[in-house]
């Protein structure tokens, strides 16, 4: 299973890439808004810290719009993935970029059917919105198990599972249990994976052992 870094912070970005955690990073408008930094900078230094693929969002809502600002992004990499979202002008960028060997990230799905729609249109992702579809009351976790199911139906689908809006970690581990190609984190939910109160009681006490038998190793 990959992790992306659902981020566009930079530091928490190269703290987890020193563990391995990092096998791309995902950003969204509202990301590359808080972030203060101008966009196309931010994208670049980005993809200067990770080999994988990192989602710039274009923000335009006619196709030609666009398939113009996914050229200018791709320019930035070679490792970016143009992001557009799950609307059929977003469909038709997705096929027309595709078909310029560029990764598209299909973004916003939030039904089995639109993950189709992108698998057809040539997406080299689509992002299922698990938290947004929790907070209306659905259980978001429904949509990657049936996205993973039809897909599996249709080998000739190349487009991967990017299990997105990630909440907690028990969306990790239910990310994982239904095959979820990937998986997109936010720094503090990557932060949370590696805790458990077992561990540091485990740790304490083979710590207070290993000082009162007055060994060291080094
Ligand atoms: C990533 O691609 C998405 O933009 C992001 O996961 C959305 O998360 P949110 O629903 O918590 O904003």
């Amino acid at each position: 299973m990959k992790f992306f870094i659902d981020s566009a912070d930079i530091n928490a970005i190269k703290e987890f890439s020193k563990s391995g955690m990092v096998d791309g990073v995902t950003t969204n408008p509202s990301i590359i808004a808080k972030s203060g930094r101008d966009f196309k900078e931010v994208i670049k230094e980005i993809c200067s810290l990770t080999d994988g693929p990192v989602s710039a969002e274009v923000t335009s809502t006619n196709a030609n719009g666009m398939i113009e600002e996914g050229l200018v992004l791709s320019k930035l990499a070679r490792n970016v993935a143009i992001k557009v979202p799950l609307t059929w002008d977003g469909l038709e960028a997705c096929k027309a970029l595709s078909d310029k060997n560029i990764m598209v990230n299909v973004t916003l799905c939030f039904s089995s059917q639109q993950a189709v729609l992108a698998a057809k249109a040539g997406a080299s992702f689509i992002s299922p919105f698990i938290g947004r579809l929790d907070d209306i009351g659905e259980d978001g976790m429904d949509l990657i198990r049936d996205i993973k199911i039809i897909y599996d139906n249709y080998p000739n689908f190349k487009t991967e599972i990017l299990a997105a809006s990630i909440r907690n970690i028990d969306h990790v581990k239910k990310a994982a249990l239904y095959g979820a190609d990937i998986a997109t984190l936010p720094p503090q939910v990557v932060s949370e994976l590696a805790i458990h109160p077992l561990t540091d009681k485990g740790l304490k006490a083979f710590l207070d052992d290993w000082e009162n038998s007055g060994q060291k190793i080094l």
